[in-house]
């Protein structure tokens, strides 16, 4: 059997967004019968949360759907450690800048929203860190909207 694709979901502090789409994506690839052929993880650029519990406002959230984010502690992804993955799932354009700027190639990098729009803009997750409620119930669902033709790339469109 072919080893699991090692992907992993970055954003700025690893407490908001991409513990969130770590857990959707993973919650919809369970859904879907695929979760065998991923290990799913998430890292942040910033070294803030280092060891530090998802923000409260993603798990309130996270657990309104149904996903759990207690087990979740944020790490940092820095350079030495980019051979632990396969994948790399940028929430933003400055977290893509950051990456690329680590050393992952940009065939292995890939917009959260990339397959949302033929347009050659691809959007962002917004950070919602510094906002309301909102901004988090929005990363959810822009995050679930997504979940399938990130998973169908994988199974498909990779070797
Ligand atoms: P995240 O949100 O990148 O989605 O986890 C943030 C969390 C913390 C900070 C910024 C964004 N911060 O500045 O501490």
């Amino acid at each position: 059997m072919a080893k699991p694709m090692r992907i992993v979901f970055v954003c700025l502090g690893n407490i908001c967004r991409s513990p969130l789409a770590e857990v959707v994506v993973r919650g919809q690839a369970e859904k879907r019968g695929l979760a065998h052929q991923f290990e799913f993880s998430s890292a942040g650029t910033g070294d803030w949360h280092i060891g530090g519990l998802a923000d409260a406002r993603s798990a309130a959230i996270a657990q309104q759907y149904g996903l759990d984010l207690s087990q979740h502690r944020a790490q940092q992804i820095t350079a030495s450690k980019l051979s632990q993955w396969d994948w790399f799932v940028a929430m933003d354009a400055d977290n893509r800048e950051s990456l690329l700027a680590m050393g992952v190639s940009v065939e292995r990098l890939l917009m959260m929203r990339q397959f949302e729009s033929d347009s050659d803009m691809i959007a962002d997750v917004p950070d919602p860190y510094y906002g309301g409620v909102h901004g988090f119930e929005d990363a959810y669902h822009m995050l679930k909207a997504n979940a399938d033709a990130l998973l169908d790339y994988f199974i498909k469109g990779t070797d």
